[in-house]
């Protein structure tokens, strides 16, 4: 895409990356794409706010010399030092000789031990500002959204504020890049809560913790490093990400995420009637095979919902093992706090339910019972599945958010 004026002389130069196929090695972008979004203020002082991938190089520096030849740079912000925001750092300081690199301590230290950058760094401090001749930068110290080295930077005279990763999300830009009537804004909406289950849950108290620090701070726009700029409704990317951080330590929705796995169809029959039970409660239902379906695009739903039902099968005496694995990414993306249960069906021995009874202890969720079968479930086990997913829909609701 071209650059694109934001506020005067305030310009987006960023990158559309619809390459990568695992963001961060792990998280599927191959159908929505991510942008590295940056930024470059053209004034008395020129200042580029983050960067980019370094696959993304060639096409940065095509961006800012079509506004202003590196050569006259004098500022990089390095708002969080992670590699899709600092990749391009070393070429680009190769190109800018009389630039000076604006970070926290912390990002001092990131600096050196990532790309062995030791000087031409300046550290700025919590609230500290810099002229930059008509446009003024302030920056806030944001440890832990997402590194622990972020900081957030703040340009005065137009309100916009630069968060990096907060208030990001996936999803390359398509023709515009805010938050524009004509954009498909569910979708973007859809991709910014998989970025941030994702990417920065793990780290809701210090989300929350930056929006009170900023919540007197008069913001025209928000301008994230992923993502749409918030143009017109700044408001309603700050709102989705404060109800989202908040799934951390308070109850979820009241609506049941469905996990389920089957090696012959017979947990999938009961899963069947689980749904229709939950459905009798009034309470709605997601379901996911966790083998077809990767734990990224499930981790939304975990995040939301207050219900975790399980259905699987019993696999060589302990729980399938894509659902062990489902299970344990959710809770190293700290997963908290469910109601949850297990269905299972096993042929002699059983032990599904008993690894998964352990997990959900460790994982502090609320164990609510389990229903097992053998073989093939029975038109009476059918019955009865159907009634436990009803009960246990009902659990849930009990416990959700009101
Ligand atoms: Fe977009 Fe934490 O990097």
């Amino acid at each position: 895409m071209q650059p694109v004026e934001i506020r005067p002389s305030i310009f987006w130069v960023g990158i559309n990356d619809r390459h990568t196929e695992l963001f961060e090695g792990l998280w599927p972008i191959h159908d929505e794409g991510v942008s590295y979004n940056s930024y470059l203020i053209k004034d008395e002082k020129n200042v580029i706010i983050d960067l980019a991938s370094k696959m993304s190089t060639d096409e940065l520096v095509e961006q800012v010399e079509t506004i202003v030849k590196l050569a006259d740079l004098d500022y990089i912000v390095i708002n969080h030092m992670e590699p899709d925001h600092s990749g391009a750092l070393k070429t680009i300081l190769m190109l800018a000789p009389k630039v000076t690199i604006l970070g926290s301590a912390k990002t001092k230290e990131m600096l050196a031990s990532f790309y062995g950058i030791t000087e031409r760094v300046q550290v700025v401090k919590d609230c500290e500002e810099i002229s930059l001749g008509s446009h003024t930068l302030r920056f806030y110290s944001t440890p832990w959204v997402h590194w622990p080295e972020t900081i957030m930077t703040y340009e005065v005279s137009e309100k916009v504020l630069f968060p990096c990763d907060a208030f990001g999300g996936f999803g390359a830009l398509a023709g515009t890049i805010y938050d524009d009537p004509l954009v498909p804004q569910a979708w973007y909406e859809e991709q910014s809560l998989r970025y941030y289950v994702n990417i920065v849950a793990s780290f809701s108290k210090p989300v929350l913790n930056a929006v009170a620090k900023l919540k007197n701070v008069p913001i025209s726009m928000i301008a994230p490093s992923h993502g749409l700029v918030w143009k017109n409704h700044p408001e309603r990317i700050v709102e989705l990400y404060s109800k989202w951080a908040s799934y951390a330590t308070q109850p979820g929705e009241a609506a049941v995420t469905l996990l389920y796995a089957s090696m012959y169809g017979n947990s999938e029959r009961m899963m069947e009637v689980l749904a229709q039970g939950i459905l009798d409660a009034g309470v709605p239902v997601t379901i996911f095979n966790v083998a077809k379906t990767h734990i990224s695009k499930i981790l939304p739903s975990l995040w939301s919902n207050q219900g975790v039902l399980v259905a699987a099968p019993t696999y060589e005496g302990g729980l399938f093992p894509d659902m062990v694995h489902a299970l344990e990414v959710a809770h190293i993306k700290h997963v908290s706090s469910r109601t949850t249960a297990i269905v299972g069906s096993h042929a002699w021995l059983g032990g599904g339910q008993r690894q998964f009874e352990t997990m959900a202890a460790e994982f502090k969720w609320e164990y609510t019972g389990n229903l097992e079968f053998f073989g093939a479930p029975s038109l009476e086990e059918l019955e009865k599945g159907r009634q436990f997913g009803k009960d246990f829909a009902l659990k849930v609701k009990e416990a959700a958010r009101k």
